[in-house]
């Protein structure tokens, strides 16, 4: 595995993308009310990050990607594809927002909610939101990879959530996915020991019923089997000497 050590110059870069990627997220959230599409939603993502910004929208085309944003609503799990779909009172919304900024990728997600949430909808979300939270209180030089994952899995179970498996956080920099792969359950003290300017995200998929997924026929949405509402949080962050900087988190939000 090739990890990739950055510079605190190259850390300086990806604080300017992250706090970009950040401030996506911060401008959609007016918007997010029952009877907008996700297609709009996408729209005024893109126009954002493209003309005020003047940044890229990493998602389009990526792989194939159609869209600019990811939007993954109550039992999508993650990579929803935004279209006609209208939002509707009581839905709990994943946004994913990822930029390019002078080469440098930023990536963070959040929940949002249509009016009123469900119960099960809103109780997901908070406790994908803790799960992302305990990870990321692990985080320092000589902690594992395996500390992290164990951490976020153990709260998500003893909340009676599951952990999807299928898909884990990732090194991100220059390269919008880099090692190491970042899993969101595991066994403290196993994997990766983690250095000093290394760079990934933690962005745990938790699931309020069985952690199985299925793929539909857009070979992109992830959904859960059982049609349990599924919740997502997504940080960028950076291993400092000490402990972690969080390269998504506006200087006056909540983590
Ligand atoms: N932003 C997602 C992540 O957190 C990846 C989306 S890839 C896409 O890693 F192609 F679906 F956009
Ligand atoms: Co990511
Ligand atoms: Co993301």
């Amino acid at each position: 595995m090739a990890v990739h050590i950055k510079t605190p110059d190259e850390i300086e870069q990806m604080r300017v993308a992250g706090r970009l990627a950040a401030e996506v997220l911060r401008m959609i959230r007016p918007y997010v009310q029952p009877g907008v599409t996700t297609g709009e939603l996408d729209r005024i993502c893109h126009d954002y990050i493209v003309n005020e910004q003047q940044a890229h929208p990493a998602p389009l085309n990526y792989h194939g990607f159609p869209k600019s944003v990811c939007i993954s609503v109550n039992q999508q799990v993650c990579h929803g594809i935004p279209g006609d779909r209208e939002l509707v009172e009581g839905d709990v919304v994943n946004i994913d927002v990822t930029v390019i900024k002078d080469g440098w990728h930023g990536d963070t997600s959040k929940m949002f909610y249509a009016g009123e949430p469900t119960t099960r909808g809103r109780r997901v979300a908070e406790v994908a939101h803790q799960a992302m939270v305990r990870g990321i209180e692990t985080v320092q030089p000589g902690a594992t990879l395996g500390d992290i994952g164990h951490a976020i899995q153990t709260y998500a179970e003893a909340q009676r959530c599951s952990v999807v498996r299928e898909y884990c956080g990732h090194g991100i920099g220059r390269g919008f996915h880099e090692d190491p792969q970042v899993m969101h359950y595991g066994q403290p003290g196993e994997g990766m020991v983690l250095e000093e300017g290394m760079v990934f995200t933690i962005e745990p998929m938790i699931n309020a019923g069985k952690r199985h997924v299925r793929l539909l026929p857009d070979q992109w949405t992830v959904v859960t089997k059982d049609h349990s509402p599924s919740a997502q949080w997504e940080h960028t962050l950076a291993v400092t000497s000490d402990g972690y900087e969080i390269l998504t988190q506006l200087p006056d939000d909540p983590v």
